[in-house]
C-alpha cells in the first residue's frame, strides 16, 4: 500500500512550526508590543510586497493564507481591512492574537489545516487571499492547494501570491545546480529567525517548477492577470521571488 506522505508532511511540519516558535518570535522582534508599535507606526512596511497590488483595503475581506506570526495581518487591519488568518501553528496563533491586542486592532485567526480549512464554516467568502513567502512548498498537491484557495475567495475576488521563485528554490537553494525536475521531498530545518540559533525542527518540503505552479492556479479556476519576477538578493542574475495576480 503507499504510503499517505500528505499526511506524514503535514504533521511534520506542524509539529516543527509548533515548536518553541512563540519564544522564537519574541526574541526575534524584542517582544509582542515592541513589535505590535512598529507596525502601528509604519504599517505599510510588513506590507511592502503587497501594497502596489492589493488597492484600496479599508473594509476589504481579507485572508492571510498561512500567516503566521500575523505581522501582514496586523498591519493590514491597521489600514482598515478585515483580516482573518488560517495557519496551523498554535504558537504562531498565540504571537499574533497579543500583538493585534496590543496594536488595539481586531483579527481573527484560526489554527487549521489550511486544505480542511472548509470545515471551519466561515461566514463569508473572501475578497482577496493575501500569500506571502513560504507557502507552497508546504504541500505534496499543488492542484489541491489551490483548489482550496478558490474555495475561500468569492467570484471576482483576487489571489495574491508574493513566492520564493521556483529557479531559486530548486535549482540553487541547497548549493550547486540541482534538478529544477526533481518531486522529491526535500527536509530541512523550519526557519529559525535566529539563524545562528539551535535548530528549531526539520521540516519536509516539496517545491514547485513554475509550470506546475502556474497550471494548478489555471485548473483550479483562477484567471491569471500578472506574473512579476524579481531579482534575488544576493545574486541579481537569477529571480528570487515572484508575485502573481490571480481572479476568481
Ligand atoms: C514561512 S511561513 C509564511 C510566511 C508568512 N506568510 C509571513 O508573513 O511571514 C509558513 C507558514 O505556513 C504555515 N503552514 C505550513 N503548512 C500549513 C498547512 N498545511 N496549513 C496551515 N498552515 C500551514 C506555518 O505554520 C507557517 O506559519
Amino acid at each position: 500500500m503507499k504510503p499517505d506522505m500528505s499526511n506524514n508532511l503535514t504533521e511534520s511540519n506542524r509539529k516543527a512550526w509548533n515548536a518553541s516558535r512563540y519564544d522564537a518570535w519574541v526574541a526575534a522582534f524584542g517582544g509582542v508590543g515592541i513589535e505590535a508599535q512598529r507596525i502601528v507606526s509604519n504599517p505599510e512596511h510588513p506590507l511592502r510586497r503587497i501594497l502596489p497590488y492589493l488597492g484600496a483595503l479599508e473594509g476589504k475581506r481579507i485572508c492571510s493564507v498561512q500567516g503566521s506570526h500575523g505581522r501582514v495581518a496586523v498591519a493590514l487591519a491597521v489600514l482598515g481591512a478585515k483580516v482573518q488568518v488560517i495557519d496551523f501553528s498554535e504558537e504562531n496563533r498565540r504571537f499574533a492574537v497579543e500583538m493585534a491586542e496590543a496594536a488595539n486592532v481586531s483579527i481573527d485567526y484560526a489554527v487549521c489545516d489550511i486544505l480542511e480549512a472548509e470545515s471551519l464554516d466561515l461566514p463569508h467568502k473572501f475578497d482577496s487571499l493575501v500569500l506571502e513567502l513560504g507557502i507552497l512548498h508546504y504541500h505534496e498537491d499543488i492542484e489541491l492547494f489551490f483548489t482550496a484557495m478558490r474555495g475561500l475567495v468569492q467570484d471576482g475576488g483576487v489571489l495574491f501570491l508574493n513566492e520564493f521563485h521556483p529557479v531559486q528554490r530548486k535549482l540553487f537553494w541547497t548549493g550547486g545546480l540541482q534538478d529544477y525536475f526533481s518531486d522529491k521531498l526535500i527536509e530541512a530545518d523550519v526557519p529559525n529567525p535566529d539563524v545562528e540559533g539551535a535548530s528549531l525542527g526539520k521540516c519536509q518540503y516539496r517545491f514547485w517548477t513554475m509550470g506546475e505552479v502556474l497550471t494548478a492556479v489555471i485548473k483550479s479556476g483562477f484567471t491569471i492577470v500578472r506574473l512579476d519576477e524579481h531579482p534575488d538578493g544576493s545574486n541579481s542574475a537569477i529571480p528570487g521571488t515572484f508575485t502573481l495576480l490571480a481572479e476568481a
